[in-house]
């Protein structure tokens, strides 16, 4: 590690107090103009650091700038943190994700962006991730690291350990839209899409890249004037009480220690809780004519099983259509 990460990481273990830059020198066994060069270099990297007189340096509480270092004081384990790499801006943290995969990355491999110029969504849709304000990840999992009986219930466990992370550094409640979008008052906030990469010729998946974008405290200004409607954030106009270092971390704790050892009727059961179709009339589209029917369940290979006029019960893929509550509420 570089003079500035130890700096950093020691500012960011103790955020809002002051250190000392004898202290720092000391700790880091380095010499005083080392620390100031240190310092004089994280500001011009935009870090907001108090000069405080006779007490030292002091890392302001509301940065927020996405790095290793920042997540380093909230994860439950520090070689999760040696598989974590963060970018200013990628085209697509997946579309970089699968290329290391290719190239043999390990499984638990983290790729983080603080903006992407061509965020995707799922269907080929375009995921909108401006810089600053939203945390756009892509975690490298290998089929053998996981335990779900269907591999398509990473989706589901995804939405649940978001929801879990969001509700661990906040008192929001968000809820899931099946498949894989979270909601918090009405609006979207959060879109998951798994991407598997199989062997042409045994057909065997070799790993999952699963692409997480939360839009953290990204103002409505920052969306285009056709999403304001739809997508929200999970700070809204609020102050956020915290990073979107430490939500990455509350999601990779969660993640990287529960995929492989995940009870699938526990996880299935979270998930149920937090949707909020279910009892619901929604609105089917896709392969068919649209149809409206009662969401009434979700089964135990995550399919969604809803109830038609007729009394007829049908168990829907993701892939198959896509629904809506018919009175067009989302939440
Ligand atoms: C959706 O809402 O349809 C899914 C959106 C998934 C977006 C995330 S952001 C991080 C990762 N990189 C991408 O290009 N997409 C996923």
């Amino acid at each position: 590690m570089s003079s500035k990460k130890y700096v950093l990481a020691l500012l960011e273990s103790k955020r809002n107090q002051s250190i000392s830059g004898e202290y720092i020198a000391e700790q880091l066994n380095v010499s005083r103009n080392a620390v100031w060069k240190a310092i004089r270099e994280l500001r011009n990297d935009g870090y907001k650091i108090r000069a405080v007189t006779n007490k030292g340096y002091c890392l302001c509480e509301d940065n927020d700038i996405l790095s290793v270092e920042g997540m380093l004081p909230y994860l439950s384990q520090e070689k999760i943190s040696e598989k974590i790499f963060i970018y200013d801006c990628l085209e697509s943290t997946n579309k970089t994700a699968k290329e290391m995969a290719i190239s043999d990355a390990e499984h638990g491999t983290v790729i983080i962006a603080d903006s992407q110029t061509a965020g995707k969504g799922r269907y080929g849709r375009t995921f909108h991730s401006p810089p600053n304000h939203g945390l756009y990840m892509s975690l490298i999992i290998k089929p053998t690291q996981y335990r779900f009986s269907t591999p398509t219930l990473i989706t589901a466990f995804s939405a649940v350990t978001v929801c879990e992370a969001i509700e661990a550094i906040s008192d929001k409640r968000p809820k899931i839209k099946w498949v894989n979008d979270i909601f918090l008052n009405g609006k979207k906030i959060c879109g998951i899409s798994a991407e598997a990469i199989t062997d042409f010729e045994s057909g065997n998946t070799q790993w999952i890249v699963v692409g997480i974008g939360v839009n953290y405290s990204t103002p409505a200004t920052d969306f285009p004037e056709e999403l304001r409607y739809i997508a929200g954030s999970v700070f809204g106009s609020d102050t956020p009480p915290t990073t979107r270092n430490h939500l990455a971390a509350e999601i990779l704790n969660r993640f990287l220690t529960q995929v492989n050892q995940q009870d699938e009727k526990v996880m299935l059961e979270k998930y149920r809780q937090r949707m909020f179709m279910l009892g619901k009339t929604i609105l089917v589209s896709g392969t068919a004519e649209p149809y409206e029917a009662i969401a009434e369940d979700v089964d135990s290979n995550g399919h969604l099983v809803v109830k038609k006029a007729d009394g007829e019960i049908l168990s829907l893929s993701a892939g198959e259509i896509s629904i809506r509550d018919v009175t067009g509420y989302m939440s």
